[in-house]
């Protein structure tokens, strides 16, 4: 391709992306109750302090799942190359991948055949992960996807009509209210065929202390995590939020399992956005930024079994504050 013709396409591409990112901006925050979403956490600086959160020692759900995928690789890659036919591992929200590395270097050693996709909508974890793998893990296929989940799970069918397995791992589920989580789950059945399957992991009720000080980190890192969506604002969208003058309050409730955090205005105030519209802020207003949902086991399985999707097996950590389900597209 020309190359004044690819910079055009990729000026093009970023821009419909910043486009998007500045329409759910004002959406969110011209509605009422104000709201912004929790996927946009994710740029360069957000990544950087989500790995930082996953080492503090509040934030448990990492360790527990790292658990699970350390100590029963060959039981979880067994389920996975089921037959031995060759399939597509996709990774929903890959990260870093550190967990289903474990997973990775098992199927290389076993001689399966799969490619790995893994699917984010970091760019910069995208390009990490197609310069990183291949050198960790010598063999692998990958081909990495940069964009939304189900217009990536769209693009990697046409890839191929290899059986599909889907890991959605982190509980990043729990990023939806539980119907959400099921609608999302039925559409994530309709990409795929019978046969396929999900590898989901989902964080379980605990005590509610625990639960709570996993989004409350004394270190103040869940903080600054909250706080950086507004910076991202001010960086991407000429913004002008003084993140001085807000406060990042969550919360959990142990009857629903909705775990929720706010950013509260400690001030009337105006922001203005792109240097045109202004956001009106009462003292005490809150941001609802986002939701971390835990689940009871039996609500795992009764989401699979809604979304069409059989139950078929279930790994826990020792403590049992986390599950990585297996579910067969039925
Ligand atoms: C990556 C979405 C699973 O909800 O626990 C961590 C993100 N937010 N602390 C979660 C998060 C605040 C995390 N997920």
């Amino acid at each position: 391709m020309d190359s004044t013709l690819a910079q055009t396409e990729l000026n093009d591409s970023l821009k419909a992306k910043n486009d998007l990112f500045y329409n759910d901006v004002i959406a969110g925050l011209r509605s009422t109750p104000k709201r912004l979403n929790s996927k946009y956490f994710y740029d360069a600086n957000g990544d950087k302090l989500f790995q930082e959160l996953m080492n503090s020692p509040e934030y448990y759900p990492t360790d527990c799942e790292l658990e699970i995928f350390s100590e029963k690789t060959a039981e979880l890659g067994e389920a996975i190359i089921a037959d031995g036919d060759a399939f597509d591992l996709i990774e929903l929200g890959a990260g870093d991948a550190t967990k289903s590395t474990y997973l990775l270097k098992y199927l290389l050693e076993k001689k399966a055949d799969f490619t790995y996709l893994p699917i984010d909508i970091s760019e910069n974890v995208i390009s990490y992960l197609n310069i990183s793998l291949p050198v960790t893990l010598p063999g692998i296929k990958i081909t990495g996807l940069n964009g939304e989940y189900f217009d990536m799970l769209t693009k990697a069918a046409s890839i191929s009509s290899k059986r599909k397995v889907v890991l959605f791992l982190g509980s990043n589920i729990g990023n939806m209210p539980v119907n959400d989580a099921i609608e999302f789950c039925r559409e994530l059945r309709k990409h795929l065929s019978e046969g396929d399957m999900a590898l989901i992991g989902m964080d379980l009720k605990k005590d509610p202390k625990i639960v709570l000080a996993a989004y409350n980190d004394k270190g103040g890192i869940t903080k600054r995590f909250n706080l950086n969506l507004l910076e991202r604002i001010n960086r991407e969208l000429n913004s002008n939020f003084d993140i001085s003058k807000f406060d990042h309050y969550p919360t959990y409730d142990p009857e629903s399992g909705a775990c929720k955090s706010y950013l509260i205005s400690l001030q009337d105030q105006q922001v203005t956005i792109n240097g045109k519209e202004t956001i009106s802020f009462l003292k005490d207003e809150y941001i609802y930024m986002e939701i971390s949902q835990k689940f009871t086991i039996m609500q795992t399985d009764q989401i699979a079994i809604n979304a069409g999707f059989v139950p078929v097996g279930q790994f826990f950590d020792t403590k049992k504050w986390f599950i990585d389900a297996i579910w067969m597209a039925a």
